[in-house]
């Protein structure tokens, strides 16, 4: 390829120019085909430590490791060439310490090639997001509902119906752009409230069930793509995957059990004297 036919890939600063401009669109990716498949259509691809529910079938984000988001994470950038490729920082591998923080990000970040991280923060993630970004490591926040929390909040519930939460909420947005985040997710908050943090921080706001009052959005990229029977009330399903992959792979069990598939069509063709 030549050097002008290159794309160039999105960068930080690229995302933080959008505040208020084009919706920033934004998926999560896993995996190799799904990467090369979304990279053409967004800015941002997050390797979400949903991954630990979406791939391995666990109940919460609470098991996902580091290993883990360094394996799908070197995957994904394996298959994208222009979007912003964030990596969440998983439960446990940030959160006692901003040094701990800085130890797990630039072990990411090295070893997968990705241009950021994404943290879930709480007010107090304010001294963790500064400390990375002085340091050189590009931080998006993560505020509203914050799945790691799943435990303590008895599940994922949407967040700011009370005064004390809006204010919380409100709070967790100033923390991360003050400390320095070039972009924040804001999770499960009515429309009012993603308007209010919109208007209130310096950075692109990325909205997932928080209306389209947010400076971009992201999703699921599977609960888009309906693989699963159940998907979050907000997600608006522009396809049927799951469906479109069991009737693919029964009528081919079909094929195979009545051998009515065309045998050639099936079998390597090997000339005698190749052997
Ligand atoms: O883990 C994840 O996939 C996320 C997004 C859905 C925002 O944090």
């Amino acid at each position: 390829m030549s050097a002008q036919n290159r794309i160039k890939r999105i960068g930080v600063p690229d995302i933080r120019a959008r505040k208020g401009g084009e919706p920033l669109v934004c998926l999560t990716a896993y995996d190799f085909p799904m990467a090369r498949l979304l990279d053409p259509h967004c800015d941002v691809l997050l390797v979400g430590d949903s991954l630990g529910m979406v791939v391995h079938g666990l109940d919460t984000t609470i098991g996902v490791t580091l290993d883990m988001m360094i394996l799908h994470g070197k995957a994904v950038m394996r298959a994208s060439k222009q979007a912003l490729v964030v990596i969440d920082l998983p439960f446990g591998t940030y959160e006692a310490s901003p040094e701990q923080a800085f130890a797990s990000a630039a072990r990411v970040l090295a070893e997968t090639g990705a241009q950021a991280v994404k943290i879930e923060s709480g007010v107090y993630a304010g001294d963790t997001i500064r400390f990375l970004t002085e340091r050189g490591i590009p931080v998006m926040g993560h505020i509203g509902l914050k799945p790691q929390a799943a435990l303590n909040e008895g599940g994922f519930k949407a967040r700011g119906r009370s005064k004390t939460e809006w204010d919380r909420v409100i709070a967790e947005a100033k923390a991360a752009d003050e400390a320095g985040a070039f972009a924040i997710v804001i999770e499960g908050v009515d429309e009012e409230l993603a308007r209010e943090i919109t208007a209130q921080v310096s950075v692109p706001t990325i909205g997932i069930g928080a209306s389209p009052a947010c400076d971009g959005q992201i999703l699921v990229t599977q609960d888009l793509l309906g693989l699963f029977d159940w998907a979050p009330k907000f997600v608006k399903r522009y396809a049927s995957l799951g469906e479109t992959v069991s009737d693919a792979v029964g009528r081919w069990a079909a094929d195979v059990r009545s051998r009515e598939f065309p045998a050639a069509e099936q079998t390597y063709r090997i000339k005698p004297n190749d052997r």
